[in-house]
């Protein structure tokens, strides 16, 4: 194993659960995470940081899915820990193992900064849910500011090395509404306190579906 290798299946899970574990991570997790409801599926879910905001009364099964081992380690803990029963897979988000209209609702929180193709795994969210089902997404990415876009742009080469393929500058409600057939209902967006304003520009909401 390569120490690059080594680097990013030991190093940066963690670096991730601790960096999206901030309070202002959190605190929008909580706006989002808890509206899940019926057939639930979570990509990205390597960490498990969500695990702890699912409703239990809401959530009529849980699947989640993500490439990282170290990752999904942590995940199926943390789901043990809230007595859940998952189904957790290791997979690629732009080919997701699952049929069409499997779901009711996908999660994505953090994630579309670090696929590789960020279209083709919206288009595949869109294919696993049912009509009329929800993509909640929460996900830093693109300023709406010149000056943090410039130093966004700056940033990201070095950035995306160090922190698992994580992008700076990657769009996100345009980029949901521009990929799929979803209508966009976005709940809120500000740059998280306490945090380098390159990093921490952050958009949440639903985007739904046709019915
Ligand atoms: C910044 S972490 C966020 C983890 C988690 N979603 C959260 O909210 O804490 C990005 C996650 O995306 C996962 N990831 C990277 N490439 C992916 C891909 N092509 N498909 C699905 N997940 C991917 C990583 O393994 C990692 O778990």
């Amino acid at each position: 194993m390569t120490l690059g290798n080594w680097y990013n299946e030991h190093i940066v899970p963690r670096l991730i659960r601790c960096a999206c574990s901030s309070p202002a991570i959190m605190q929008v997790r909580d706006k989002v995470v808890p509206l899940a409801s019926g057939d639930v599926f979570e990509i990205g879910c390597g960490g498990g940081i969500n695990q702890q905001f699912y409703d239990p009364a809401r959530v009529k099964s849980y699947a989640g899915m993500d490439p990282s081992a170290k990752g999904l380690d942590f995940t199926r803990a943390a789901a043990a820990q809230q007595g859940r029963v998952a189904d957790i897979r290791e997979g690629m988000g732009e080919a997701i193992p699952f049929a069409d209209a499997s779901f009711d609702c996908v999660v994505c929180t953090f994630t579309l900064c670090s696929v590789d193709d960020a279209a083709q795994t919206l288009r595949e969210l869109h294919r696993v849910l049912r009509p009329g089902g929800r993509l909640l997404y929460a996900e830093h990415g693109k300023a709406p500011d010149a000056d943090v876009i410039k130093w966004q742009n700056r940033i990201e080469p070095v950035w995306k090395r160090l922190a698992g393929g994580c992008h700076l500058t990657r769009p996100v409600g345009t980029a949901i509404s521009g990929a799929a057939d979803f209508s966009l209902n976005q709940l809120g967006a500000r740059y998280a306190p306490k945090t380098p304003r390159w990093a921490g520009w952050i958009e949440w909401g639903e985007a739904i579906k046709a019915a």
